[in-house]
Order: C-alpha cells, then sequence, then structure tokens
C-alpha cells in the first residue's frame, strides 16, 4: 500500500514538473507558453488577481504589418511568473470599418486594473486610427466581467479637452500655442516645449496621450500615466472612481524631458517610476524617477542599469513596459522591458530583471538566468 502511495505522489510530480517546463527566468530568450508557442504579449502591462497573474500585451504577426493590431490585445495567466497560460484574445480588434478598433489600426501597451466597487476589469491602452500614423494621440477603453475578457471597447479620447493641468500657472496660459514659428528642434523650442506649447496647442480639442501605463495607489485611487505635449512631457491624470473616466484632475511631470514607456510601482511609501528616450523601436538609456505622490512632483534619478556602456545606453536593448510586485514577496520587484523586432514584429522577446535598492535608487544588472530565490537574500 505504502509502496502504491510512494509511486503515486513520485508520479504526481512528474507530471506537474513537466507541465512546469521552467523553474527561471531567462532574459530575452523564446518563451514558450503553455501551448509550445513564443509569449506574444508585447507592451505588456501586468494585474495580479486571486493570486495568480495576469500578462496582457499586443498581439503581434509576423511581416511588416506586424506591429499594427490585426488581432488584438492577448492575455497569459501564471502562478509561478516562469510558467505562462495562453488564455487567448483579451480584446479583439473589429471587422467593421466604421469601428475605430477596426483591424490594421495600432493597439499599444494595453493595461488591466481592477475595480473593486464596480467588479469590473478595466482596460485602457494607447490607440492610433487606422492608416493615420500616430497622428490621433488617443488612449482606448474596454471593460470586461472576466479578467481574461472578452473586453467590451468602449471609446477613445484625447484627454482633458479645455482642462489645465492643476500645477500650470495661470501666467503661462495665454501664451503662443503656434507650433509652426518654432525652428525645430532648437533651443527656443525646447524651452517653449517645457512651458507648455503643446500643451496649449491642445488645450480645446484634449492632449495627446501614447506611450501609457496606469497606476492603482493603495487607497484605491487609480492613476492614467502617458507621453503627451507631443511625447515631451508626461501627463499623470487621475481616473474617476470607475476608472472608466479622467476626473479632470492632472499634471505635468518631467516637463521636456522626453519620456515615453513609464511603469510605475510603490515602496515604503515613496513611487518610483522607469521610463525610457524617444528612439522609437530602437533601444535607449532607461531613466529612473522618485515621487511622493503619482502626481508628482518627480524628480529623476538617472540611468536604473549598472552594466557595461552598451547595457546601459540600451537598457539592456530593451524598453520598459511594467513593473510586477511579486506576490508574498516584500519589496520584491521584477522590471519588465521589450526588446522590439519591428522586421519580424511577432519576434520580439522580454526582458525580466530583478529590482535592486541601492542607496535608495532602484537599479538593474543583467542576468542571463535567476529565480525567485534572488529576493531571499534581502
Ligand atoms: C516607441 C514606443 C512604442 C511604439 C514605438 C513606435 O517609442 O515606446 O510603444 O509606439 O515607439 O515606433
Amino acid at each position: 500500500m505504502k509502496k502504491i502511495f510512494a509511486i503515486t505522489i513520485l508520479s504526481l510530480t512528474f507530471l506537474l514538473a513537466c507541465q512546469m517546463k521552467y523553474q527561471s527566468f531567462s532574459p530575452g530568450q523564446v518563451w514558450l507558453d503553455d501551448q509550445n508557442t513564443h509569449i506574444n504579449a508585447h507592451g505588456g502591462g501586468f494585474l495580479i488577481h486571486n493570486d495568480t497573474y495576469y500578462w496582457f500585451g499586443e498581439h503581434k504577426i509576423a511581416g511588416e504589418e506586424g506591429n499594427k493590431a490585426q488581432v488584438g490585445v492577448g492575455v497569459y495567466s501564471s502562478k509561478d511568473l516562469y510558467n505562462w497560460k495562453n488564455e487567448g484574445i483579451a480584446l479583439e480588434v473589429h471587422d467593421d470599418p466604421n469601428s475605430l478598433l477596426v483591424k490594421g489600426c495600432i493597439i499599444e501597451r494595453p493595461k488591466v486594473i481592477y475595480n473593486e466597487k464596480t467588479k469590473k476589469f478595466v482596460m485602457w491602452f494607447h490607440h492610433e486610427l487606422k492608416d493615420r500614423g500616430y497622428e490621433a494621440a488617443m488612449t482606448g477603453l474596454a471593460i470586461s466581467d472576466n479578467i481574461t475578457g472578452p473586453y467590451n471597447y468602449i471609446k477613445s479620447v484625447n484627454p482633458h479637452a479645455g482642462i489645465w493641468p492643476t500645477n500650470y500657472p495661470d501666467s503661462l496660459k495665454s501664451l503662443s500655442a503656434d507650433v509652426d514659428s518654432y525652428v525645430r528642434p532648437s533651443p527656443e523650442w525646447k524651452d517653449a516645449v517645457r512651458l507648455g506649447l503643446y500643451l496649449r496647442r491642445d488645450f480645446e480639442n484634449g492632449q495627446m496621450a501614447r506611450d501609457m501605463t496606469l497606476f492603482v495607489d493603495d487607497d484605491g485611487k487609480a492613476y492614467h500615466v502617458h507621453s503627451s505635449e507631443n511625447n515631451q512631457t508626461l501627463h499623470v491624470a487621475e481616473l474617476t472612481d470607475d476608472y472608466m473616466d479622467f476626473s479632470g484632475n492632472y499634471t505635468r511631470v518631467l516637463h521636456g524631458e522626453q519620456n515615453e514607456a513609464p511603469a510605475i510601482f510603490k515602496k515604503d511609501g515613496k513611487y518610483y517610476m522607469f521610463s525610457s528616450g524617444l528612439t522609437g523601436w530602437k533601444p535607449n538609456p532607461g531613466k529612473s524617477a522618485v515621487a511622493d505622490h503619482p502626481m508628482g512632483p518627480w524628480t529623476a534619478l538617472g540611468n536604473m542599469c549598472i552594466g557595461t556602456e552598451d547595457e546601459m545606453k540600451t537598457t539592456f536593448w530593451s524598453q520598459s513596459t511594467a513593473v510586477i510586485p511579486v506576490i508574498g514577496k516584500k519589496d520584491a520587484f521584477i522590471f519588465v522591458g521589450d526588446r522590439w523586432t519591428p522586421d519580424n514584429p511577432i519576434d520580439g522577446s522580454y526582458i525580466f530583471l530583478p529590482v535592486e535598492f541601492e542607496n535608495q535608487k532602484p537599479v538593474l544588472r543583467w542576468r542571463d538566468n535567476w529565480n525567485l530565490t534572488f529576493f531571499d537574500k534581502n
């Protein structure tokens, strides 16, 4: 009897081990899901729900058109962060040419948060309209009762039409908004940008919202952080209590400092942000910042990468997209970056690296292979 019991336990353990193909992270390598296909969730956003991690991201296809939304937003789930189950397409693009979410539009950096009051899962994403390049600079909203979807597309907006940021001085509101009167780039243009040239240009019709992230604070307030003002300045915007709209309360942060790819996390009451500069799909030096409140003021802390010159110049050949807090481990955070491959976007890979703190600054170091026991040494 004892023998049969032991054999059963052994077989079960073996079966489980076979299912769990990964026991560590290998940043930048091909990463197979439960169906043995490379994970397809770029510009990812992560949500922890019922002790499970969910990874939402841009579903890319092969070839030159692969960066446009031909399918939608994919979602994966995991209990251990190493092994991911493909949960299908959370938000599908439409065939209807009258829908703004028609196939061939651009959907980037989808992020999902859960609203405790409404019990809805709320997805916001960067949305560009079909055949209009990156000029629309909108943010889209979709919601669902189920975490893995299907998500219903609600709307896309240029936020804050007719509303000034709370930290924008009255004295600047009546300055010129004539972008074309400046030579670009030039020191005069840079100064004008810092003082809100594009903010004033877009005041009436709504602000630009490109690369974005969402952050929910411990008090349940949610913030939508996006590259605005022609990618020159970030806006941190409070969402309404149901997370489905902008409350109208927003600030300009790190003005004129050209931040994209924001990712925010909180440790010991302080808010930290990773971001990148503006070089499209090509990597550039990472940036970090700290604040006492999501709406700022934010203080730049410099490049968070520690490594060779090449690694520091390229954020380990990646661009930030999210920071994942590890369930059940104090002060354990994982930086997530994308390695874009624009010639064949479906091949893009992912960088997961542990966030370390040195002199009260978050830093990253390259690791070929690592696992969550890394955090136990703290
Ligand atoms: C990057 C941005 C990506 C994508 C890309 C397009 O700077 O972070 O999300 O928009 O540009 O070139």
